[in-house]
């Protein structure tokens, strides 16, 4: 029952380790770039109103954070994610109406797309006999789809992305962003699905050059890379409407690691799902109780109406922020 203590507050162990953790990471490169870009994009879409009432904007995180071995990083511990649950998620919060703050890992999958082939720039295009480069009549469809949102979204100041590899990038971004959304009250949305370390290596105790293999087995110890999620419900952004997901591989346990959660960070809603089967559904889990979310089809995707619902919480809560 200790891990569902009432905690109204971060606690001082927590805050801590989370200072221990800011203090010692590297500095994050484009820090004032990044500020300035988040500023602007909250700025606009901020004084932007629809129908519904002001704009509403989410940050969404999408992809692994890897946790580097070596200062001059040659092998590093990976999270598994493919991305492509935020980069859908994107999608679909964009046609919804939301604007979209991306923070996603580089390489992973990007908003728009998913129709794209694994090799766009070698599967889609072709040289003609002038030299000029056309797009393949198979690929066409996907390919104007892609560049499109893409522009639109972009062009249209609705998304931002921010990249990030590690875990120390991650966290001081996501940081930022929800300091810098905290304008926006309860019309901001954290949907946090990106896959987020556990455990990392301090950065003052990691071997600065490649660890060599000829000093025999490596022994390592992992400091615990603090939960964050209570802190940014309690300090980073406290009107935020907060979505965390909990994976696991173990169905059995996975609904009772998503309550406690839900209690412990005192998340809005956490969106449960199991390694295997979290294409086809989501179990989304708040305090009203438990939704299990399908895809409707082979053709269709879960996330169009896992976002569907959240929207609807999300208004509900704009209503009422302290019901
Ligand atoms: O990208 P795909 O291939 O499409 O797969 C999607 C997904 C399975 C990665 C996604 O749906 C998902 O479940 N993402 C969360 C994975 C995860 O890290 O789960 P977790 O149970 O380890 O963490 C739970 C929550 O705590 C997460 O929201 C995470 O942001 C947060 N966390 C985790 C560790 C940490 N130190 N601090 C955190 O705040």
């Amino acid at each position: 029952m200790d891990a569902v203590k009432n905690l109204d507050a971060v606690d001082a162990t927590t805050s801590f380790q989370v200072k221990s953790f800011f203090d010692s990471a590297p500095l994050l490169k484009d820090a004032e770039s990044i500020s300035r870009k988040l500023t602007q994009f909250i700025h606009q879409n901020a004084s932007l109103t629809g129908s519904e009432g002001p704009r509403r904007v989410v940050c969404v995180t999408s992809g692994g954070t890897t946790v580097p071995l070596e200062q001059r990083c040659v092998r590093y511990i990976d999270n598994f994610s493919s991305g492509h649950r935020g980069a859908t998620s994107t999608e679909y919060f964009l046609k919804s109406g939301y604007s979209v703050i991306f923070l996603y890992r580089r390489g992973t999958w990007q908003p728009y797309c998913r129709s794209l082939p694994d090799d766009p720039l070698l599967e889609c295009f072709k040289l003609t006999s002038d030299s000029s480069i056309q797009v393949l009549e198979s690929h066409a469809e996907a390919v104007k789809s892609a560049i499109s949102g893409h522009h639109d979204a972009v062009s249209g100041g609705y998304l931002l992305k921010l990249p990030f590899t590690t875990i120390f990038e991650y966290l001081q971004i996501l940081r930022l962003i929800a300091t810098s959304m905290k304008i926006l009250g309860p019309n901001a949305m954290f949907y946090l699905a990106a896959a987020v370390s556990d455990f990392y290596v301090p950065w003052e105790s990691m071997a600065v050059h490649k660890i060599q293999s000829a000093s025999g087995p490596l022994d390592m110890r992992l400091a615990q890379v603090p939960k964050m999620l209570l802190v940014l419900r309690k300090e980073w952004a406290p009107t935020a409407f907060c979505v965390s997901f909990k994976l696991e591989t173990d169905k059995e346990i996975l609904l009772e690691k998503a309550d406690t959660a839900l209690k412990k960070y005192k998340m809005h809603a956490v969106v449960a799902n199991e390694l295997s089967t979290r294409k086809e559904v989501v179990i989304l889990v708040t305090e009203s109780g438990k939704v299990s979310v399908y895809r409707e089809n082979d053709l269709s995707v879960v996330e169009s109406p896992l976002i569907k619902l959240l929207v609807e919480k999300h208004s509900t809560y704009i209503m009422d922020p302290n019901a």
